[in-house]
């Protein structure tokens, strides 16, 4: 069977969109349904080109921030893995054929920076690059001021915003947040498919970026 007609019949997709948006109030900005959204339309797009299997990739990526922890908790590193346990749990509950189980909990598992575990299937390629493209281009640039504004963060460093003469501090200027992870992000991107993605949106980055740089200094 087709993988989209697998997901539609046995209607496992919403059953699944369905759970997580249920727990959407358990969520931090960052890590709430329309995130999630974005990197299943982004997952699908990139699947689809890379020829991945749907039935492990869609509900990797609906699920990959399934486990709600916050970004002061210390287990904030395991995120990843708790995540792949709880999308296991749930998985089994709603009867999802068990042979996609663990695939799907490798992808979900090795999706974050920090868990350090590597991917190393397609499908956990397709969603590790699905959720980084979602911190890139237009929709990553709002993202990213969010965060500033949860870590209290200022905008720039007042004398030095482009930080020409100091050292990157992204824990207090939330700009150099770009060059210490984002614009970094196009170079670690698996498939060609994300790659294409990538360097738009790296684009969209620089415009804004230099854009930026004008209204500072008053133009
Ligand atoms: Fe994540
Ligand atoms: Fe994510």
């Amino acid at each position: 069977m087709q993988d989209t007609a697998f997901l539609e019949t046995k209607s496992f997709e919403k059953t699944i969109a369905d759970w997580i948006y249920s727990k959407d109030a358990l969520f931090e900005e960052g890590h709430r349904f329309d995130h999630i959204d974005r990197v299943v339309q982004l997952a699908r797009k990139i699947a689809i080109a890379e020829q991945a299997d749907l039935k492990i990739v869609i509900p990797a990526a609906y699920l990959h921030d399934c486990f709600p922890v916050s970004k002061k908790d210390p287990r904030r590193k395991q995120a990843s893995t708790l995540s792949a346990q709880c999308a296991k749990e749930f998985l089994e509950d709603i009867a999802y054929p068990k042979e996609y189980i663990d695939p799907i909990m490798h992808a979900i598992a090795a999706h974050s920076y920090s868990s350090g575990i590597k991917a190393q299937t397609l499908e956990a390629k397709v969603v590790q690059d699905a959720d980084r493209l979602d911190a890139l281009g237009a929709i990553g640039i709002a993202r990213v001021f969010a965060l500033g504004g949860q870590f209290n963060s200022s905008l720039y460093h007042p004398k030095d915003p482009f930080c020409r003469e100091g050292k990157y501090q992204d824990d207090c200027y939330i700009l150099d947040h770009f060059y210490t992870k984002l614009l970094k992000i196009k170079d670690m991107l698996h498939t060609k498919e994300a790659q294409k993605i990538g360097a738009v949106r790296h684009q969209q980055m620089l415009t804004f970026i230099k854009e930026l740089g004008e209204n500072i200094i008053g133009q």
